[in-house]
Formats: C-alpha cells, structure tokens, sequence
C-alpha cells in the first residue's frame, strides 16, 4: 500500500506526496472536504461558489494525518483510504479495505454470445482506473443520481453516467438516460452525507449491487475529485451541494402555468386551433410548444415558410390571448452549404471534428448534420446571439433537445475533437457536458438579449445545469410503469439540484388512454414543469380528446395548479437561496422515519402538500402513509393522523391530497393564463395548527427582484387562531389591497393598509 512520504500545509488544503502519486484534500468549509488528484482542469459545475477561509487543523496521528474541522475530523491513511468521523468520534463514513467482491467476471466470450442475440450486456466486473470504495454499515439508503429510472432508494443497484437517448421504454435495468448527475446523498440511521464525483468521463456508480459490503464510485479517465458534504439534515446536505454547483434561479411566472405540446402540431393553422380551443374549453394554458415542425427541414434557427404563412404575426395575435410560445432547438447543423448556420460554424471552425481535422457529421433529423463545439467560449456566444432570431419572432422560451448529443448513426467515437475552452478535448470528456453547454449559451444568449429571465428547457445535463435550464425526463411512453417512475423520477431529480423538472404528461411514446391520462394530470398538474406532450403518430391526448368527463377532471386539476400558482413561485423564491427543491420525496423531511426511506408513491410539493397519486390502472382506493402529525384532507378539510397507513377512496377525479396541520397556503382564483387577472387581494389558505409563512410578490418577468425589488410577506399563526399578515420587504408596488382567508371551510375577506394586521381566525 502506498504510503505518505511527505505533505504541505497551505491555506485551505493539505497537499500529499505519495510514492508514485500526489493527492489534495481541501477543506471548503467545516463540513464539505474535497478530496482530489490529477491534472489540473476546471470544473463545469462548481463555478461561482464561493466560501469563507475555513477553520481547520492537521496533525500527525501514530500512522496518519488527521485534519480537523469544527465538525469533522478526517483520518488521510495510506493507500490515500480516507474515515471520516464527527467531532465526539462517531464514523460517518470510511472506506473500504478489502478486495471487490467479484463474483463471475465478464469474459468477451460471454459479451459475445450475449450480443448475438441483440442483448447487451454492460460489464460491472471491471476494475476501474480510478474506484472510491466505502464500506457499507448495513443501512444505508442512497438518494439522488439524477434521472435514473427504477425507484427512488439506489441502493442495490449499479449506474453509469453517460448521456443517453434511448428511446425503447424505459425500465429499471437501464443504467444511463440522458442525465449525468454525479451526485448522491447517503442516508444512514445516525447520519446522513452527500458525495459528489466532478468528473465529466463515463463514471460508474455501484450502490451495493456488487456486495453488501461497500459501494463504490469511479471512472477509467478523468481526475479523482470528490466532495464529501456533511450535514445534520438531507436538507443541509442537499444545500451545501447547491451551494457548490448553483440554485436554480427564478423563473418568470408564467412558465409554472400549463404547457400544450406535440410532436405534430404541423401548421400555422393547427396551432391557432389549438390555442382557441384551450380558450373555449376553458382550460388554463400559458404556454404551447412548437416542436421540431416549425423549421424548414429541420435547420436550426429558419422557419418553414411553406406551412407558415407569417408566424411572426400569428405569435403576435396567440400572444394577445395569453399565450407564449417556445420552439425546440437540436444541436445537430444540416450539412448544407448555402444554409448560414453551416456557413458560419464551417467559417469559423464552430464544429466538431475528427482528429484528423475534418468536421465530424452524423445524422439526426436534418440528416447529415454537424456538432457545434460548445465548450469553447467564441461558440457558445455565436449560438446565444442566434436566439436573436427566435425573439424577434416573438418566442418566450427555448427547449433544447438532443443534446446527449443523440445521433442517428451510431454514437460519436470517443476520440472527435472538441474544446475545454481553448483546449482540445475529447468526445469522451465533453459529452456529458455537451448539453450542459448548449444550455449554458442558450441561457446567456436569452439574459442578454431579452433582458427578461431566460427560459431554456433542456434534455441532457451535468451537475450543475440547474443554473441555466429546467429540465423534462425526455422520451417516457404512455404506460403505467412510467407513470409510477415519474414520481421517484422527479424526486431523485430534485435531490440532485434538478428542482425545476417534469415528465411529458399523459406520455410521450405509444398510445394513452383516459384513465391514464387522468391519472398522470393528477401527478403532472405538481411537477415543476407542467407540460402535456406527445409523439408524432401517437394517439392524441390535449384534455378534450376524450369527452367531455375526461375533459372536465382534467381542467379540475389545471385549475387546481392555477390556484396554487403563488404558492410555487414562492417555493421556487425560496429555492433560489436554498437550494431546496419543489417535488420532494417524503424522505427529505422525515429522514427518521423508516416507513418514507421506500416511499415511491407519494411525494410533497415543499412542506405543506402531500400527495398521494394513484398510480395504478383500475385502481379506486389509494393506501396513504401520512407522516407523523396532523394533516388535513384537502378535499374534505378532515383532520387526519399521521403516523400511520389507511385506505383512501380515489375515484378517476380524486388525486388524495393532504395538507400538513398550520400551513398557509397562499392561492390565485383561477385564471386561463398567469396575468390575465389583476390580482388586488391574495388567497390564503389556512389550516389550524402553528405555522409561519413567507410569501413574495414582484414583476414576476425580470430580474429586479435581485435588486430588492420585490415584497415579501410574513404570515404566522400561533396555536390560539391568531394570524398576523405583516409587510416584512416592500420593494414592489403594488402592495395587495387585502387578503381572502379560507379558514375552516368559510372564506372572508380583510382590507390590507400596507404595514401589518392580526386577526382571530375563530373570532
Ligand atoms: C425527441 C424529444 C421529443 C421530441 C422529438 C422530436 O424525441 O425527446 O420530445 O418531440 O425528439 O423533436
């Protein structure tokens, strides 16, 4: 085993010569530790964090080092095996000495045979490169890794991150889709952590599917450069995490409303039916989609003018009733000469290419199509000012896609050339960054052109893509088993900085049917990102599609997202800052609770909501687990027990939804779009018990609110019914004019001079 032949002290890390190694372990605060070796690069996600000069101690232990926080204590060992304790000396978590446990390995015999058949076989058995094994104390749950399919608990199962866009169902064997999020949270009986790998290479997450004994992380290529975050609570743990790659930043109101799509809504013609028909049947919209379509064969940044006849005008008038509207952008150039994106990026060296210097071309939807290079700076402000053309049209939002990169014709070599900035770099080391990136500009090319907070949405992401794009769970089917998945889904999502996500509502490939398409309103009309879509030759699935029974429980629960409006955007205010998500698995905030560690059926939307969704066809009676404490019934207004399950009756319109005991939940009366109403007087939604409240209100489009022009308000109410509405930040005109409170059933109103009020609710 290697030993420790010598080390350096400097300002906030330790630096240490092994025999034929150096590694660096930096202290960022008392509780998150970096442990590091290789070559010097920068990261894509840890890019604006920055913390002040931390405390800290090393001393020579008999046959080690041990460093020393105000909360932590770490023993650096030989072989670099690194325990880490609390301050009374309690393990939080140490690695792992023995051998892996392999039990068959994978011979290329066996890959062969297996791939004969049309089967692949990924090969867990390796020895990697670079592998971080901890030991396992027996419970431990692990939590996060981005959009991984199967259940919300990893534990037991092995992952890889590489961006993939594989478009046959989704299932819980898969071990890659089209995020690479290399950050999990460990939750144990008496302590809980989060480790982050950076390392934008293929890496491998083996969460005890190996053994029991340990679980390991790693790459072949790339650098070792882990945190580890402490913390007392999932919460501090998931802040810290956001504290080093970013919060997601508030997003323009409107975006929270519903969002129509399909792949297919072909004309100028189509989308103006569309948009009168969401009006007529009265069901709220704020946004539609505008899919790969709109373009003339497919070439990013033009129009087709053919099914188009003046789309500059036709926004405009859409615009007037309400509605934004977002067009999709693919990486993917045509290869055309004449075309001006090609011309430009083929001028200026803007693309991808082979090591031999020749442009690198694929297919996707264009056909023969070429890569822009988006980790240099000069491309990445080429694409940005390219929105200029999309704004002029009138467009409030951008959705990328296809940006693993997906290619039609077999995945990119490892070895086509593209940039870190001005360094040539790899396929290998760029692709799980590639849509990263492409985000990235896109964000900056909307801030900087539009002026308003940029809107992106995004297929494929690294750590850190929180800062610049909301984020859907790409190409899931019509069938149950991904309705079930959208749950733990959107959770794991939230728990890896991913907060402002959803799923393609009612299904994006094979045919929906009403149930299920009910059904998934229930849970979608929750998520972050509230959009309907569907693929090209799918069965059609906008709310009217089915009668008019289907048609009204799915408008009940648009309505329902409607109402709840302020109480999102509040959530998402509050995001900003600490970096906790929307949709939360129960676990987050009862993480002694044994009976949430597993809970994939269930999910709250901040503190207040839990929701219970059923998710499974035919079925008329939901199983609830509420927490301990009290709850309310949010359709009755029923007082519940927590601490237990009970039977719940679910027919196709009842989504069970529970509100914990002293929430106040602010509310918008409906609207068919965010705006359409003045809105003087705010709803407040009050559930017996002790609570407290912060609300805000600003322009809900800019970035004033960053200058402190905002409001905030504090809303409390204390075990005797007594409520007090005070004006804590007034940066923002208008103040409300008064507030609507729903108490018990009943509903009445109070004036609001601007300063504070206090009532009896029982008075
Ligand atoms: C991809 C996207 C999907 C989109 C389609 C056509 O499959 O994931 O949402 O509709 O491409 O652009």
């Amino acid at each position: 085993m290697e030993k420790i032949i010598d080390y350096k002290k400097k300002k906030n890390n330790v630096k240490l010569q092994f025999a034929d190694k150096k590694y660096r372990v930096e202290v960022l605060d008392s509780k998150i530790i970096r442990f590091f070796s290789g070559k010097k690069s920068t990261s894509f996600s840890v890019t604006e964090c920055e913390f002040p000069e931390p405390c800290w101690s090393l001393e020579e232990g008999s046959n080690n080092l041990i460093l020393k926080t105000d909360d932590l204590m770490v023993e650096i060992n030989d072989g670099f095996l690194v325990d880490i304790f609390d301050t009374s000396g309690k393990v939080i978590c140490r690695d792992y000495r023995g051998k892996r446990q392999i039990s068959s390995k994978i011979t290329e015999e066996t890959l062969s045979i297996i791939s004969g058949e049309g089967h692949s076989l990924v090969d867990k058995s390796r020895e990697l490169n670079i592998q971080v094994c901890k030991k396992m104390d027996g419970d431990e749950c692990f939590y996060g890794l981005g959009d991984k399919t199967g259940f919300l608990n990893k534990r037991g199962y092995y992952y890889e991150m590489w961006n993939s866009d594989l478009p046959e169902p989704q299932v819980d064997s898969f071990v890659s889709l089209y995020k690479s999020i290399p950050f999990f949270i460990v939750l144990k009986d008496d302590c809980v952590f989060g480790i982050f790998f950076d390392n934008t290479y293929k890496t491998c997450f083996n969460m005890g599917q190996e053994s029991d004994d340990y679980y390991y992380f790693g790459a072949d290529k790339g650098n070792l450069d882990y945190y580890f975050i402490y913390g007392s609570t999932m919460s501090e743990v998931l802040s810290s995490y956001m504290k080093l790659t970013g919060t997601v930043p508030l997003p323009q109101m409107w975006t929270l409303g519903y969002h129509q799509s399909r792949w297919g809504y072909d004309t100028e013609e189509q989308i103006k039916t569309l948009a009168s028909r969401m009006r007529s049947e009265k069901v709220p919209c704020d946004c539609i989609h505008l899919d790969i379509d709109y373009m003339d064969n497919y070439k990013v940044f033009t129009w087709n003018k053919k099914n188009y006849l003046n789309p500059k005008a036709a926004i405009k008038s859409l615009s007037k009733q309400g509605f934004k509207m977002i067009t999709i952008i693919d990486p993917g150039v045509k290869k055309e000469k004449g075309y001006h994106i090609y011309d430009e990026g083929v001028a200026e060296g803007y693309f991808a290419t082979t090591p031999k210097g020749k442009i690198y071309k694929n297919k996707v939807w264009p056909g023969d199509s070429v890569f822009p290079d988006f980790g240099k700076e000069k491309v990445r402000k080429w694409w940005a000012n390219n929105q200029q053309f999309l704004l002029d049209m009138g467009i409030r939002g951008i959705w990328n896609d296809m940006n693993e990169p997906a290619s039609f014709n077999g995945p990119l070599p490892d070895d086509v050339v593209f940039h870190d900035e001005e360094r040539v770099s790899t396929h290998e080391k760029m692709h799980n960054v590639y849509g990263h990136l492409m985000a990235k500009a896109t964000y900056e090319g909307l801030k900087d052109l539009d002026k308003r907070r940029p809107f992106v949405i995004t297929r494929a992401c690294y750590a850190g893509s929180q800062k610049y794009a909301t984020a859907w769970t790409g190409d899931n089917h019509s069938i149950w088993a991904h309705l079930q998945m959208a749950v733990p889904q959107l959770c794991n999502l939230g728990l890896s900085g991913m907060s402002y996500v959803g799923t393609d509502i009612g299904g994006f490939g094979s045919d929906t049917t009403p149930e299920l398409l009910l059904r998934w309103i229930e849970v979608g009309c929750f998520s972050p990102l509230f959009r309907n879509h569907s693929g090209r030759g799918t069965r059609e699935q906008e709310p009217w599609q089915f009668g008019d029974e289907v048609l009204s429980i799915y408008r009940k629960y648009v309505e329902l997202r409607y109402r709840l409006i302020p109480y999102y955007y509040d959530l998402f205010f509050k995001g900003e800052q600490t970096g906790l998500p929307v949709m939360r698995p129960l676990i987050l905030h009862y993480q002694n609770d044994k009976e949430v560690q597993n809970k994939n059926d269930e999910f709250l939307v901040g503190e207040s909501i839990l929701v219970a969704p059923v998710l499974m066809q035919g079925e008329t009676k939901k199983m609830v687990y509420l927490p301990a404490g009290d709850w309310f019934d949010y359709w009755t207004g029923e007082k519940v027990q927590g601490g237990d399950y009970f039977l719940r009756d679910a027919p196709l319109d009842l989504c069970p939804i529970y509100i914990k005991a002293g929430s106040i939940i602010p509310n918008f009366p409906v609207q068919q779009f965010i705006g359409e109403q003045n809105i003087e007087n705010l709803i407040l939604d009050i559930y017996p018990g002790k609570g407290e409240y912060h609300h805000f209100q600003d322009d809900g489009e800019t970035f004033a609110y960053r200058e402190g022009k905002y409001n905030e308000y504090k809303i409390s109410l204390d075990d005797q019914n007594l409520l007090t509405v005070s004006l804590e930040h007034n940066g923002y005109e208008p103040v409300y004019k008064g507030f609507t409170i729903m108490w018990k059933g009943k509903e009445r109103q109070v004036a609001f001079s601007g300063s504070s009020i206090s009532l009896n609710l029982e008075g």
